[in-house]
C-alpha cells in the first residue's frame, strides 16, 4: 500500500475532524450533566439524589398510579383514558369540551367503581387557564405520576394562507402547554424519584411537511424536546416517552382541515387504529422505550425517512409541495 502526501493530508485532517467531535460529545456530556446537577441541585459526582450511581430503573408502575390526561375528550387522549381506567388509581381529564369530559368520566367510573375520575375544562391556548390549572394541582396537593400531554390541533394547507390565530393556537396547545405542564409536575416526579411523561408528538416531526408547515415543526419540538428531557432525566427513575403516530383516525383531520377543504388522511396502509396506537404507546411505555412509532408502515417510513440525505429530501419535498400547492 503506498500513502502519498496528500491521503495522509486527508487522514489527519479526518483525525482532527474526529478529536473534535469527540471533544464536542464529551463537553455535550459534561454540560448535560452540570444542567442537571443545577435544575435539581447535588453534587456534581454520583449524588444519588440524581440516580447516577445505583439508580433506580426508569419504569412507570401503571398499577394505581395518578394519572393526568390532556385532551381526553376525543381521540387519543379518550382512548388512553379507557385503556389506564382499569389499572389507574386516579384520573384527571383536561379538554374544553366539559360534557364530553363529564360522559367520559361517567363511563369510566360505571365500569371501574374505585377509580377516582376529576375534569378540569380548560383552554390549553389560554395561558390563563393553564395557569389556573396548575395553581388548582397545587391548591389540592395533586400527586400526578403519569402525565400524558396529549392535546394538539393541526392545520392542513399553505402556511401563506393560513390562520395567524389558528398558528398561534397550536404553537401554545402543541408546545407551550406540554413544556409547562411538564415543568409543573417534574419536580414532584423527581422527588418520589418515579414518574412517566408521554408526550404527543407525530411521524410529522420527522420532516418539513409542506402543508403542515406548522404544525409538524411543533411536532418536531416535541419530539427533540422530550429526547433531550429523557437524557436529562437518564437515572431519575422517571421515564419520557415520545409517540410519533402517522395517521390515525380520530376528529384530528376535521379539526384540521381549512374552511374550504376536506379532510385529509394518508393511504390506507398506514392508517393505525387508535386502540393499537394506544395499545403500543402503553406498552412502549412500561418498557421504557424513548420513542414509539405505532405501525410497520410507519416504522419503515420513519427509518427510511431519516436515512434520506437532506439533499434528496428537499428535492422530493419540493415537488410534492408544488403539486400539492394551492398557494
Ligand atoms: N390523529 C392523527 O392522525 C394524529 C397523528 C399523529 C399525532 N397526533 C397527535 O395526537 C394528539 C391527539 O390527537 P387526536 O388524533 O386524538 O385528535 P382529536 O380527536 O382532535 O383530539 C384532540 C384533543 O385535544 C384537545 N384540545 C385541542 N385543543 C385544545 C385546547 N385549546 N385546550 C384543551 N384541549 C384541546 C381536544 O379537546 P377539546 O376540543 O374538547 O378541547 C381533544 O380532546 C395530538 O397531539 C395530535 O397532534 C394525531
Amino acid at each position: 500500500m503506498c500513502y502519498n502526501r496528500e491521503s495522509i493530508g486527508r487522514f489527519a485532517a479526518c483525525l482532527k475532524l474526529l478529536g473534535t467531535a469527540c471533544r464536542f460529545a464529551a463537553w455535550a456530556l459534561a454540560s448535560t450533566h452540570k444542567t442537571r446537577v443545577a435544575i435539581f441541585g447535588g453534587a456534581s459526582s454520583g449524588d444519588p439524589a440524581l440516580g447516577v450511581a445505583g439508580a433506580p430503573p426508569s419504569t412507570v408502575k401503571l398499577d394505581g398510579c395518578n394519572v393526568l390526561i390532556t385532551g381526553a375528550s376525543a381521540g387519543i387522549g379518550r382512548e388512553f383514558a379507557r385503556q389506564l381506567a382499569g389499572r389507574a388509581r386516579s384520573l384527571i381529564l383536561v379538554a374544553r369540551r366539559e360534557d364530553r369530559l363529564a360522559e367520559l368520566r361517567d363511563e369510566l367510573q360505571e365500569q371501574h367503581p374505585n377509580l377516582a375520575v376529576q375534569i378540569r375544562q380548560v383552554d390549553l391556548a389560554d395561558p390563563a387557564q393553564l395557569q389556573e390549572l396548575m395553581e388548582w394541582f397545587d391548591r389540592e396537593n395533586i400527586n400526578v405520576d403519569l402525565l400524558i400531554n396529549n392535546a394538539g390541533l393541526g392545520d392542513s394547507g399553505p402556511f401563506a394562507t393560513s390562520d395567524p390565530i389558528r398558528n398561534e393556537q397550536m404553537t401554545l396547545v402543541n408546545v407551550v402547554a406540554l413544556i409547562s405542564l411538564t415543568r409543573h409536575v417534574l419536580p414532584q416526579m423527581i422527588a418520589k424519584r418515579r414518574g412517566g411523561i408521554l408526550n404527543l408528538s407525530s411521524s410529522a416531526g420527522f420532516l418539513p411537511v409542506p402543508g403542515s408547515a406548522v404544525y409538524a415543526a411543533t411536532k418536531a419540538y416535541v419530539t427533540s424536546f422530550s429526547e433531550a428531557l429523557r437524557a436529562e432525566l437518564h437515572g431519575t427513575g422517571i421515564s419520557v416517552c415520545v409517540l410519533c403516530p402517522g395517521p390515525v383516525r380520530t376528529e384530528f383531520q376535521q379539526v384540521a382541515k381549512r374552511p374550504d377543504g376536506r379532510p385529509e388522511i394518508g393511504p390506507k396502509f398506514v392508517l393505525v387504529p387508535v386502540e393499537q396506537v394506544v395499545r403500543d404507546a402503553i406498552k412502549g411505555l412500561e418498557a421504557d422505550k424513548p420513542i414509539v412509532i405505532p405501525g410497520f408502515a410507519m416504522k419503515l417510513a420513519m427509518l427510511l425517512a431519516r436515512l434520506t440525505p437532506m439533499l434528496l429530501l428537499r428535492l422530493l419535498l419540493r415537488r410534492y409541495s408544488s403539486r400539492d400547492s394551492t398557494v
